[in-house]
């Protein structure tokens, strides 16, 4: 029974996407090899943090608010590019559909702040099952984030997570299979943000190490988050949160022992290059300061100087969104060059304690150099979207012919541009 389901999922995909096997360089024994066992698949058991017992479930699902004439923000609908013009308030005033919402029991939210903020402000489901469409469209709208990289970003969320690519829907937190499959049945669990060691990694900025925290946490940690405040001194900049990141790379080094720093860990210095080049505030002179970022976090400070979280991940009131679009290209360079102020090295502990260094396209022997050229930086945004991937525990994630041609489908136009080897084969 089982061996029949998957041969009939190898049709579905082989069918949903026939042209892809044509393509010149398609290694076409992947269709064989696909839902081979996938030891990364799925990290969370039921009951545990993240999975799919403990998940919010909300009966009422309204899709995100969209723009209106009279509300156009960035004029981004359908997850076709908007204008790509800056340097607006958002939420506009009177624009009631977009006002801060907190979000109740029955909502899930995850470790990723600028979704949650988006999601409180209806610029995405507010009960966090979002799609495709919704993720590139709120981005472009509130961030100003470029065309080409909100749907990398969107892509990466969908096939790493194991987001469902037929609904092309996902939970921006935990676990909700039940919600975002097309059929639980054929396509297993579909973890969401929450999952771990696909996009959710280990040295996070303000989240707990999966595996020191009981298979959690993507969850906020005021102390992580005070750390990075002392570090950065209450300036977000690029340097201070390379020296954040390094800390953060020596904590878990010492203290997990599970402790993995994968490719996908680059995503993490992008995600901390939106503090200071997503987030800061118009009004603010763009600033990263800590009025801004303490907004988005959810962030509130007590009498006693610490931190907790008080799940109002919202947008500051009078922010005003970065001017020009912050694109795969711009992203890139801040990835390598907030790595290279503190480079640290990429690979795991071992279990006799020890660290394995590993080798991945622009990484060798743990490490990328600063002779770095500029191909290779702007398509390692590609090559994480579609290429197999060194892994927690010597796994490897490899991209089911599903996902390779979902990401190559979507990324292929911007990338193309770029001048990226088109990667097909593994
Ligand atoms: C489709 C788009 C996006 C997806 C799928 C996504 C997903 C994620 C995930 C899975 C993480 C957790 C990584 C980890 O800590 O291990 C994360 C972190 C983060 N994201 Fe996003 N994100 C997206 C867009 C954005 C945008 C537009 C912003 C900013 C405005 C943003 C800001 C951040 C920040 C600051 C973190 C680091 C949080 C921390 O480490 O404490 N993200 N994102
Ligand atoms: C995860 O972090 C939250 C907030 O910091 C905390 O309340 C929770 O106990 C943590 N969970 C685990 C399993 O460590
Ligand atoms: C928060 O992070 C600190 C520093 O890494 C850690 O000692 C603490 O256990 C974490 N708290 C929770 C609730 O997870």
């Amino acid at each position: 029974m089982k061996q029949a389901l998957l041969s009939s999922l190898v049709i579905t995909g082989a069918v949903a996407y026939p042209w892809v096997a044509e393509m010149p360089g398609v290694d076409s024994s992947l269709f064989k090899e696909r839902r081979a066992a996938r030891p990364w698949r799925r990290q969370q058991t039921g009951e545990g943090a993240g999975g799919p017992d403990t998940c919010p479930f909300n009966p009422d699902h309204v899709p995100a608010a969209g723009i209106t004439d009279d509300y156009p923000y960035n004029g981004a609908q359908n997850g076709l590019p908007g204008l790509g013009i800056g340097g607006y308030q958002v939420p506009a005033d009177g624009d009631d559909a977009h006002q801060f919402v907190a979000p109740g029991p029955n909502d899930i939210r995850g470790p990723c702040p600028g979704l949650n903020a988006a999601a409180n402000h209806n610029f995405l489901a507010h009960d966090g099952i979002t799609t495709f469409n919704e993720l590139v469209d709120a981005q472009q709208n509130i961030y100003n984030v470029g065309y080409d990289l909100a749907v990398t970003l969107a892509v990466l969320g969908l096939t790493t997570t194991d987001g469902d690519l037929v609904t092309e829907k996902l939970s921006i937190g935990c676990d909700a299979t039940s919600r975002t499959s097309v059929s639980p049945l054929l396509t297993g669990s579909e973890p969401g943000l929450d999952g771990h060691n696909k996009f959710e990694s280990d040295s996070s900025l303000t989240r707990d190490d999966f595996f020191t925290h009981d298979g959690d946490n993507f969850s906020f940690n005021g102390t992580l988050f005070g750390m990075m405040d002392d570090t950065c001194q209450s300036n977000f900049n690029r340097e201070g949160l390379s020296v954040y990141r390094n800390q953060r790379w020596h904590q878990s080094q010492a203290e997990n022992p599970n402790f993995y720093f994968g490719p996908l860990t680059l995503l993490l210095y992008g995600a901390a290059s939106f503090l200071y080049e997503l987030m800061p505030n118009g009004n603010h002179n763009y600033a990263p300061d800590l009025e801004t970022i303490s907004s988005f976090f959810g962030a509130a400070q007590n009498d006693d100087g610490s931190w907790s979280f008080n799940n109002e991940e919202r947008i500051p009131d009078y922010w005003v969104n970065r001017v020009i679009p912050y694109d795969n290209t711009l992203v890139t360079l801040e990835i390598v060059a907030m790595y290279l102020e503190n480079p640290v090295l990429f690979g795991g502990n071992t279990a006799d304690g020890s660290f394995d260094t590993l080798n991945w396209g622009a990484i060798q022997d743990g490490k990328i150099s600063a002779d770095i050229s500029a191909t290779d930086t702007s398509c390692l945004l590609y090559q994480l979207a579609t290429q197999s991937i060194p892994s927690y525990a010597n796994s490897v994630v490899e991209p089911t012919v599903d996902a390779l041609a979902f990401a190559l489908s979507k990324l292929n136009p911007s990338f193309e541009n770029l001048g990226c080897p088109i990667a097909l084969t593994k």
